[in-house]
């Protein structure tokens, strides 16, 4: 991914909170903010007080003076309302996200990552918080699994609640979507280290064909920096980033076992996609990211012209699908090595 120059002057002496701060994003999005910035405060929002604890004692930097560790969830609107109090910048990564955990609790993700959204958009709005980003994913978007269709609805909370905030103009609500995070919690990465370590001879993998999207936690945090920089509120900023295949990736992690394909799992789909054609009508490219814009701008000239002045970029060709099988960049076995040595 092309690396953008960041401004990290947005965070002077501001406030930013992070729900679901002590999960695989919050940390290294606190720590690249306490570490380049000069902001007021980091406020970890999340449930578990292990986590923070733990978190707290893992590095150095997570015991700065300028980060405080906050109990709540975001089930939880009241606390929310307490939380956010003279917040400037809210970044949502708190969410329930293992595939099949939400076929067989439904009820549990739709809470908190549906009504959990509502609450964050509800009480972002009241507290007069500037800006709000949440992070979606690769599996929101023509979603076969429920966790996908939960992040479906976020998705749409977010960029709708942009017509509720009125004359005052703020907060910013706005969507990054991005694919797999290498070696994130819960990804194949750790689960084969797993299998490497207890002495297998094979790796499972589900289907030959399979690909994916993939990105570092680096480089989502990052993005997610320069989007909170030029967002405007509506939008769904998607970085280009590259594919690969799930075999390269066994390929690269152990190239001396063989594989056993185990076939596709309920709510798993082939290949995924980060937009589809419906959108590419309404979508912009830049150098290193896509833009779709929000249908309503695009349906009003005027207000489109005032939504892109400045940031002008390219329509894409319309029925453009940005799909994780015929994406222009790859990443082969020899790459992925040296980003695992990473
Ligand atoms: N990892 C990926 O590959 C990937 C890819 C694309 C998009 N995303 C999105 O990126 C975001 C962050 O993912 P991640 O990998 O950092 O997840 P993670 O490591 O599983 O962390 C999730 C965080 O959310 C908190 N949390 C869960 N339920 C909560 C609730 N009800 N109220 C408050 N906090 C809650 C957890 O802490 P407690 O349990 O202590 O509350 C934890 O801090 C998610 O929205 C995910 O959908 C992830």
């Amino acid at each position: 991914m092309k690396q953008a120059t960041l401004d990290f002057d947005i965070f002077s002496k501001k406030v930013v909170l992070i729900t679901g701060g002590t999960g695989s994003f919050g940390r290294a999005f606190a720590k690249r903010l306490l570490s380049s910035s000069n902001c007021h405060k980091v406020i970890i929002f999340s449930r578990d007080e292990w986590k923070q604890w733990e978190m707290k004692q893992s590095e150095p930097i997570f015991n700065h003076p300028n980060i405080r560790y906050f109990l709540g969830d975001v089930r939880d609107s009241q606390r929310l309302a307490r939380a956010f109090n003279e917040v400037d910048f809210v970044i949502h990564a708190a969410a329930l996200k293992q595939v099949p955990a939400a076929e067989y609790n439904p009820s549990e993700f739709i809470k908190t990552n549906v009504f959990g959204a509502m609450n964050v958009v509800d009480q972002a709005i009241s507290a007069g918080v500037k800006k709000v980003i949440t992070l979606s994913t690769d599996k929101s978007v023509n979603p076969v699994n429920l966790y996908g269709a939960t992040k479906l609805c976020s998705d749409r909370l977010f960029i709708a609640a942009n017509a509720y905030v009125g004359a005052r103009g703020y907060p910013a609500l706005s969507v990054v979507r991005y694919g797999n995070v290498l070696d994130s919690r819960g990804s194949v990465i750790p689960m084969w280290k797993k299998l490497i370590e207890s002495g297998a001879t094979s790796l499972p993998i589900t289907d030959k064909r399979m690909t994916r999207f993939w990105i570092t936690i680096e480089q989502a945090v990052d993005f997610v920096i320069e989007c909170l920089g030029q967002t405007r509120g509506g939008e769904v900023f998607i970085p280009k980033i590259p594919s690969m295949r799930l075999e390269d990736l066994a390929a690269a992690i152990a190239p001396q076992l063989s594989h056993t394909y185990t076939g596709i799992r309920e709510g798993e789909k082939l290949h995924e996609l980060m937009f589809g054609p419906e959108d590419s009508r309404h979508t912009l490219e830049y150098n290193n990211h896509y833009m779709i814009i929000p249908e309503i701008y695009h349906q009003h000239p005027p207000l489109l012209q005032k939504f892109v002045v400045g940031r002008e970029g390219k329509p894409v060709p319309e029925g453009f699908s940005y799909a994780s099988n015929t994406n222009a960049e790859w990443i082969g076995v020899d790459d992925l090595r040296k980003l695992l040595k990473t």
